[in-house]
């Protein structure tokens, strides 16, 4: 054994023990002929205190930051403590010490506030894991796992692998693919969810399937997507959407419980996508804090109808409000008082590329109990007056509106009310808020193609009562710009979304499971008999040999690790994860491979 105790374990009770330790130097200090050791490992720090009797060998192994050293010694009492690190309280007079490798400089420095910037801390990913911070995002993450898998395991659920090399699954993103040696010019693809597997094992009677599992998907990255990311992929048989929002709000408390230690009593709120869209302009909302928002004129659904929420601005001949498809409000408390600088400046954070308004009007409500506004010309201030109390805005808030196309609108008002909740300090890390999204859309518009997308994935099950409207209709859209007013636009799905402060941190459905449905679903988005055949024959096939009804969910591991542990990115919780363009920069991946390579796979490139 190379050690007897590990560096974050000695304690007072240990004085006068002879222990041996081994881990890297964090850092020397050298008092004249006595040498001062912070050692580390994975557990903690221990000082290490070397006499005279040492000093020459000490000055013969030029140690230096990152050796990896074994010392060994007696535990004895410190006489200036620190109260910061758990073994503040001892120390340990070396005895003998060994050098067991050396270190080159590391390019950063290895503390919690390291002078390594992104890039550099990417490529020495493994030195960059040895400090604090990671060390605790990694421990987090297997927490979360452990939870998890302990919750599952309790109810009956099995662990089952499913296949890496497939062929391609339809959730929306693109494919990786991978060429195949023995079948020359044919390639299979990366999964990007093991969704129709899943649903053979639900077929093949392992009623309570669950796995922690990688998935492939190659689309746009951002701080909260990964090209290859892990779920938490789970499938039930013999169950209703309400048996599976039930069991899996189980596991999120559960793992809520063992790992932050917070007993989440109350059920987790529930609300429609069109109530979501409504109130907060997003199917992602985040429910910490309040600022609905306000539809002045609007075409958007509400309880399947296209309605508006009032016409406080008509006949205003305010061009701007007149003429655009839909105006939307929010009220910011306290805001009242921001000055010319700050209105100017959040009139320019919405004219930013990213959100793509044309301006933004703004009321402000103030405590005087009077109204000014950026267009006192074409309204009253008892209009004024009218729009803010329906935002339910009081004396002290500000009114931001803003006005332009349908969706461009609703996203930007969306991310507007996120930044303006950051400012107001009402997204608190520590503060979390679970919700169910249900009653998804179906279908999605794709405006490129002109047709009708799943908005989950062709294997999500329409509300029964909607299944004759998808069947009984044409899925053709003859006029693009009024999509909405197609009978597919309303029909509903058993979906569902867990959201937990803004983030989409899981996402299911009942699934279809009779053959005819689902031929009828294919067909519904435009693929024809022998496409779908070709495509997913395998599972049209198997719902012919006692498919059970069945249904499920993925939670995104990452997304909820990175949440529970206060970061917006998940790249912190991945121990190896890629950059923003896709790559692993310490491998340097992707890379060119050999032309022989190439020769025996078949694949020229060009
Ligand atoms: P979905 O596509 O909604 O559902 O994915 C489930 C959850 O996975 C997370 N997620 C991601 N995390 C990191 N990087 C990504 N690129 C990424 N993409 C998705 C999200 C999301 O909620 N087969 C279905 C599940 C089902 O129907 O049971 C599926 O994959 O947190």
């Amino acid at each position: 054994m190379y050690r007897s105790h590990t560096c974050g374990e000695l304690r007072t009770g240990h004085i006068g023990l002879e222990v041996t330790l081994a881990g890297w130097i964090q850092t020397i200090r050298k008092f004249g002929s006595i040498t001062f050791i912070d050692i580390r490992d994975r557990y903690g720090i221990t000082q290490l205190v070397i006499g005279e009797e040492l000093n020459e060998a000490i000055n013969r192994s030029a140690l230096g930051r990152e050796f990896v050293i074994q010392a060994k010694g007696i535990v004895r009492e410190r006489s200036n403590k620190n109260e910061h690190i758990s073994t503040g309280e001892i120390e340990v007079g070396i005895t003998s010490f060994e050098t067991l490798n050396k270190s080159n400089t590391p390019p950063f420095t290895i503390q919690d506030d390291t002078d390594g910037g992104d890039d550099l801390r990417m490529k020495f990913r493994y030195l960059d894991l040895r400090r604090n911070e990671l060390k605790k995002n990694l421990e987090l993450r297997y927490a979360v796992n452990r939870a998890a898998r302990n919750y599952l395991h309790e109810k009956g659920f099995m662990d089952i692998e499913t296949p890496f090399l497939i062929k391609s699954t339809p959730e929306g993103a693109r494919d990786f693919v991978v060429p195949s040696r023995m079948n020359t010019g044919q390639f299979y693809a990366l999964p990007q969810s093991p969704q129709t597997f899943k649903q053979l094992l639900m077929v093949s009677g392992y009623d309570r399937y669950y796995q922690v599992v990688k998935c492939f998907r190659d689309e746009d990255l951002r701080a909260d997507r990964q090209p290859e990311f892990t779920q938490i992929d789970c499938e039930m048989s013999f169950v209703k959407q309400e048996d599976i929002l039930n069991m899996f709000e189980g596991m999120i408390k559960s793992i809520f419980l063992e790992v932050k230690g917070i007993d989440i009593k109350e059920s987790v709120q529930r609300m429609t996508w069109e109530e979501a869209m409504w109130h907060y302009g997003n199917d992602k909302p985040d429910i910490r804090f309040g600022m609905k928002l306000l539809n002045i004129k609007s075409s958007y659904l509400k309880n399947g109808k296209i309605t508006a929420e009032g016409e406080l601005i008509a006949g205003s001949g305010f061009a701007v409000f007149d003429d655009a498809e839909t105006v939307l409000a929010i009220a910011v408390p306290g805001a009242a008082s921001y000055t010319r600088k700050q209105t100017d400046e959040l009139t320019e954070w919405v004219k930013r590329p990213q959100i793509g308004m044309k301006g933004l009007v703004f009321i402000k409500c103030n405590t005087d109990g009077s109204y000014k506004s950026s267009v006192d010309k074409f309204f009253s201030e008892e209009k004024l007056k009218n729009i803010a109390d329906a935002c339910g805005a009081a004396a002290g808030d500000l009114v931001l509106i803003l006005a332009g196309p349908e969706e461009r609108t609703r996203k930007a008002i969306s991310e507007l009310r996120l930044e303006m909740g950051q400012r107001a300090g009402l997204r608190k890390k520590d503060d979390f808020k679970l919700l169910w999204v249900l009653d998804f859309p179906l279908f999605e518009y794709a405006e490129e193609e002109n047709r009708w997308v799943a908005r989950h994935h062709p294997f999500t099950s329409p509300k029964p009562e909607h299944i004759d409207i998808m069947i009984g209709n044409s899925p053709v859209i003859e006029n693009a710009s009024a999509y909405l007013q197609h009978p597919y636009a309303g029909i509903k799905a058993n979906a569902y979304d867990m959201v937990l402060n803004g983030n989409e941190i899981g996402g299911g459905s009942i699934r279809i499971f009779q053959r005819d449905l689902q031929e009828k679903m294919f067909s519904a988005l435009g693929m024809s008999k022998e496409e779908a055949q070709h495509k997913f024959g395998f599972l049209l096939g198997a719902f012919e040999y006692g498919a059970p009804p069945h249904g499920g969910i993925a939670f995104g591991f990452d997304r909820l690790c990175a949440i529970l542990g206060g970061s917006e990115s998940i790249r912190d919780f991945i121990a190896f994860p890629k950059n923003n363009s896709g790559r692993d920069v310490m491998l340097d991946a992707p890379s060119a491979i050999d032309g022989k390579q190439l020769d025996e796979l078949g694949i020229k490139t060009v």
